[in-house]
């Protein structure tokens, strides 16, 4: 099993190509190994805290179920029933929680935030999503685009929306590290910041992989393997900015269409949780107001026999089973 002891994962740019394989590889194993009923526990005994400043399914379950087949528990905090932030630093919050656990999670705003928490504590601490990155999706990403493909290097891989976010910042850094060809598609004015784009157009250049900015959708799609897209409107961003960002995405929304310009055995991708029907609050406010009844993707694609949404889903506890095995056995 590859050995990351003691180390954080903040983002996939503190990891190199071989790492980032080797986890993907041994998330493949667990995920046999769970399949098959083989015990994992290779952190017995172990605690974990989970920190969440923002709302969530997947990634809470995940880390939660992982911890448990690896013999492990784990302490949730919310930011209501917890003093970070109002009443205790990052820097206070760190070293109380590194004196009684293994291991923290953190969800949250500034990437900033998760780097200081690393900072001062002596425990792992794993990024569960902030503003800049999301890298234990990428990972689930990845081993479901090997699931489907069989490799990694050489896919191309486009992604529709909002390009300036966690989940596209976290695309051109992985798409890089991994030899992938990533476009972004989007409207100009929602193009990544220009620093970490030369940085993973840099990564590129060793790995054979390629970062492209596209404003047309039709050429974006253009015999993509994988077409990506996440929410309009990210956590932490205004019920107000969905006015504009409707009238700015609504060329970018993956329908039935783009998906016919993609490759042959192209497949849907997304993060997830999706506005694809009218079967949520949000969804149903955004409907009676700007008459729209999906966003950034049509249900037809979203339930369509190439959305891989719900395997991608699952891969999220594997990959991050892997995670905590190889920064914590
Ligand atoms: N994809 C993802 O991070 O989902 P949650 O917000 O439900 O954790
Ligand atoms: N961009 C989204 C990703 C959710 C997994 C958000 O930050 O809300």
């Amino acid at each position: 099993m590859i050995n990351l002891k003691n180390r954080d994962f903040l983002k996939l740019l503190d990891y190199t190509p071989e790492e980032i394989s080797a986890l993907v590889e041994l998330a493949a194993d667990l995920k046999a190994k769970k399949k098959n009923g083989i015990p994992h526990r290779y952190c017995e005994g172990k605690m974990i805290a989970l920190i969440f400043e923002k709302t969530s399914t997947r990634t809470r379950c995940a880390f939660e179920v992982a911890a448990h087949d690896l013999g492990m528990a784990s302490t949730y905090l919310d930011p209501s029933g917890s003093q970070i932030g109002n009443k205790e630093s990052i820097a206070d919050t760190a070293r109380v929680l590194a004196g009684m656990f293994d291991g923290i999670e953190y969800r949250g705003f500034g990437q900033e935030i998760v780097e200081d928490l690393a900072k001062y504590s002596s425990v792992p601490v794993w990024n569960g999503l902030t503003n800049e990155f999301h890298p234990t999706q990428m990972l689930a990403d990845l081993l479901t685009i090997r699931e489907h493909f069989g490799h990694i290097r050489g896919i191309r891989l486009s992604f529709f929306g909002d390009c300036r976010y966690n989940m596209a910042n976290s695309w051109m850094v992985a798409g890089a590290k991994c030899g992938m060809h990533i476009t972004l598609c989007g409207g100009k004015d929602y193009f990544p910041d220009e620093a970490l784009t030369a940085q993973c157009r840099q990564i590129a250049e060793q790995t054979g992989g390629s970062i492209t900015l596209e404003e047309d959708p039709e050429k974006g799609a253009k015999d993509a393997d994988v077409l990506y897209t996440d929410v309009w409107v990210s956590m932490g961003e205004p019920m107000e900015a969905w006015g504009e960002r409707i009238a700015q995405m609504k060329p970018y929304q993956v329908t039935e269409k783009l998906m016919s310009l993609a490759s042959d055995n192209a497949i849907f991708m997304h993060c997830l949780p999706a506005f694809h029907d009218l079967g949520t609050s949000i969804g149903r406010q955004i409907h009676e107001k700007y008459g729209m009844n999906e966003l950034e993707v049509t249900n037809a694609v979203f339930e369509g026999p190439q959305s891989r949404v719900f395997e991608e889903a699952e891969n999220r506890m594997h990959t991050i089973k892997a995670v905590l095995a190889a920064t914590l056995a």
